[in-house]
């Protein structure tokens, strides 16, 4: 499924992804002199951010777009696919923030992070986790069921239980030193409409006018009575896997 991406539509929406991002930085703690490699940078926020702790970072991404953005701000970052990382004992830490739910084969990133720190070396993050924005999931199946699609097709995302993602850590020679998963609601600054044209764009597109509108008036009425309240405030229900590993000796 492809992701699209427009940059600023995603500094008007996705303000809040960096408004959540306090808790995990601090668990990330980066220090001056360190390599830190940022899976999934974005327009390089948080990337700006490690930089200015004194770190050395290097940002990965796959929309071209953002990371234009990013290269105005004059970060290091480079266009790379997180399932076909080739770096080899390069990095003292691995961060990421709300791109692994993109992901489509989990495993194989995580073996490509397992591959690029050094012994010790640490993973840090943060994941939609099981039940993430699930009303928004659900009306998306609902809308694609309504036309005789395949449901369980509809969105892409990769929301694991704390089991899932901590057996996925453990069977790639990671230790665990952190994992919750954090409610949180999220009163969007701009309204659901905005909010589905930047982060389900992948979704829409694959409908022509006049139907694409048909579809996200649909999902917008199955979403209000849940996430809209009575004064026009929408609001997103993100669960969030917060976890910390480190990379074992060998
Ligand atoms: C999230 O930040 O949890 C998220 C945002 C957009 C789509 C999927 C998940």
């Amino acid at each position: 499924m492809l992701q699209r991406w427009s940059a600023s539509d995603f500094a008007k929406n996705g303000q809040f992804i960096q408004d959540m991002a306090g808790p995990i930085f601090a668990l990330l703690a980066p220090k001056p002199g360190e390599r830190i490699l940022d899976l999934g940078c974005g327009d390089g926020t948080l990337t700006a951010e490690i930089e200015a702790a004194g770190a050395d970072v290097i940002g990965l991404d796959v929309s071209a777009e953002l990371l234009a953005v990013a290269r105005m701000k004059g970060l290091s970052v480079k266009r790379a696919d997180a399932h076909d990382l080739d770096y080899v004992q390069e990095f003292d830490a691995v961060f990421s923030n709300a791109a692994l739910h993109w992901m489509q084969d989990p495993a194989l990133v995580i073996d490509g992070v397992a591959r690029a720190l050094r012994p010790g070396g640490r993973f840090v993050g943060e994941l939609g986790g099981h039940g993430n924005i699930a009303a928004i999931a659900t009306a998306l199946r609902a809308v694609v069921k309504a036309r005789g699609g395949d449901p369980a097709q509809a969105v892409p995302w990769y929301f694991p239980t704390m089991e899932e993602f901590g057996a996925l850590l453990s069977g790639h020679g990671f230790v665990v030193r952190e994992m919750a998963l954090v409610p949180r609601s999220t009163p969007l600054k701009g309204d659901m409409h905005g909010w589905l044209g930047t982060f389900c764009r992948f979704f829409f597109d694959r409908f022509e006018e006049p139907e694409r509108s048909h579809v996200l008036e649909e999902a917008l009425d199955l979403l209000r009575p849940s996430l809209c309240d009575t004064q026009g405030r929408w609001t997103v229900n993100h669960i969030r896997l917060r976890f910390s590993a480190e990379r074992g000796p060998s």
